[in-house]
């Protein structure tokens, strides 16, 4: 019996809790040479629950080191999701002897009210540290924001906004995001609001994130806003807008909404903060259709690996990309590199005799844009298949023969997410966990991130194109555990 062996689908260099149950990143933050990573976790249960801030540590957001738990629930309420900040000039006067205050501004839910139905049970609170993350002194003055009158008022995303010597709250306000202002992350007014007539709405808004980014010289802001259910392979997924920022309003380019990823499992993906000229994303690798019923024990719920955000023009429309933070290049093992593969009939890209863990990253560049698969396999039958599909230009990951998939209706699925490049080559990264697969295709454009569950290790891979398909070039690497 395949469960027999324990733990056979942890996640070897993604981050997973030991035990019990995860979901969103939380307070991502670059300070003094270490990442933070906080994170929605119940201690008690591999179910959702009381929510308090775990904490793991890195310093290369690629080897993660859980840490004891950074905030519990206490009378206000729960600690849902939020950030934290290095605050440099000690706005928030919480600093002492010179000592840098980190500052985490997160949303208090009271279940008590939420009972009540009051409509007020969300708020926002702050706490800080004084010893570099390691331990968290809630504020005496919380909560810093309350309720308006808003049932959904909550995920806040603070950054500072130099022009202006003033810190940002992005706050997800049910059906749009809320801008609010601070001087000293303690008094908050609002700003301004956007979205109500923009974007997907098939589900709430939540977890957003706005962040410049440059491109072509000129500064583009990014808001991220997480929707659930809605998303567009089902589910929980994160949408995104371009646009301007002027410390009051943000301008959307357009109002309709982009994917940030067109895979099932890549939810509340936000940013780290403080970490200079890089923008880097990391997302809960799951979606609330299923993420209580996941076959894995006794924990559930991994993140993504770090990424990091670009953008591109096609044409006149422009996109964010992201990519593999380069970061993961350090956990490359034995590898091989091939040039021009004439591929019809399955050809083996695994290394001779497979590759008994199933971790590898795969670098893939064809000389046409044409249909190929990707085919993930193991002796014991299971099939993970990744492709392009030229007549409706679309890329696809078909998780239906991939092992466990009964533990819930919708599981078992094809997702597909459309090409954006107009490029005549496919180039493609693709890096595979043991329960996981990341695609990051034409440098990003088109990303996908899907869990599955075989019952051993995908340790085989071909590739096949029943039209015939050149591939220039493939770079194959077995990648190393990195969780401690
Ligand atoms: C998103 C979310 C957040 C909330 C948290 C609660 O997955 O619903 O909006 O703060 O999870 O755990």
């Amino acid at each position: 019996n395949a469960q027999d062996v324990p733990e056979k689908y942890r996640p070897q260099f993604h981050f997973s809790p030991k035990a019990h149950w995860m979901n969103d990143p939380n307070g991502m933050l670059f300070h003094n040479g270490t990442y933070h990573l906080f994170y929605q976790y119940y201690p008690e249960a591999k179910i959702w629950g009381p929510m308090h801030w775990g904490h793991a540590t890195s310093k290369d957001m690629v080897h993660w080191k859980e840490q004891p738990i950074a905030l519990y629930p206490d009378n206000l309420g729960y600690i849902f999701s939020g950030s934290a900040v290095a605050d440099v000039n000690n706005t928030s006067g919480f600093g002492k002897d010179g000592k840098t205050p980190l500052v985490a501004i997160f949303t208090h839910h009271n279940p008590v009210l939420e009972k009540q139905k009051t409509g007020r049970h969300e708020y926002q609170s702050i706490a800080y540290s004084l010893d570099d993350g390691v331990t968290w002194t809630k504020y005496s003055g919380n909560p810093v924001l309350p309720n308006p009158g808003i049932t959904d008022f909550r995920d806040p995303k603070v950054r500072w906004y130099e022009p202006q010597k003033k810190w940002i709250m992005t706050l997800a306000t049910k059906d749009r995001i809320t801008f609010y202002s601070s001087p000293d992350l303690k008094s908050w007014s609002k700003e301004s609001e956007f979205g109500a007539d923009a974007g997907a709405h098939g589900g709430v808004w939540e977890c957003p994130d706005l962040l410049p980014l440059t491109h072509e010289g000129k500064q583009v802001w990014l808001l991220i806003v997480n929707i659930n259910p809605g998303g567009p392979n089902k589910g929980s997924a994160g949408q995104y807008f371009l646009g301007d920022f002027d410390g009051k309003t943000f301008t959307a380019y357009s109002k309709e909404t982009k994917w940030l990823d067109w895979g099932a499992d890549n939810y509340a993906a936000v940013t780290f903060s403080n970490t200079g000229n890089r923008s880097l994303l990391m997302g809960w690798m799951s979606n609330w259709q299923y993420a209580n019923q996941v076959p894995t024990d006794p924990w559930r719920s991994a993140n993504t690996i770090s990424r990091e955000l670009g953008l591109k023009t096609v044409g006149k429309e422009l996109y964010l990309t992201s990519v593999p933070a380069r970061e993961l290049e350090s956990i490359k093992g034995e590898g091989y590199s091939k040039k021009n593969l004439t591929v019809k009939a399955p050809v083996d890209l695994a290394p001779k005799g497979g590759n008994a863990s199933g971790l590898f990253r795969l670098d893939l560049k064809t000389a046409t844009a044409g249909d190929f698969e990707l085919v993930l396999s193991n002796k014991t039958g299971n099939e993970l298949l990744i492709g392009y599909d030229k007549a409706s230009n679309q890329y696809y990951i078909d998780r239906s023969k991939s092992g466990k998939i009964d533990f819930e209706a919708g599981f078992g699925q094809k997702h597909t997410a459309p090409r954006l490049s107009k490029d005549g080559k496919i180039a493609l990264t693709l890096v595979a966990d043991v329960a996981s697969v990341e695609l990051f295709a034409d440098g990003g454009l088109t990303v996908m991130t899907d869990i599955f569950f075989a019952d051993t290790p995908l340790s085989d891979l071909t590739i096949k194109s029943a039209k015939g398909i050149q591939v220039e070039e493939v770079q194959y690497h077995v990648l190393k555990p990195s969780i401690e």
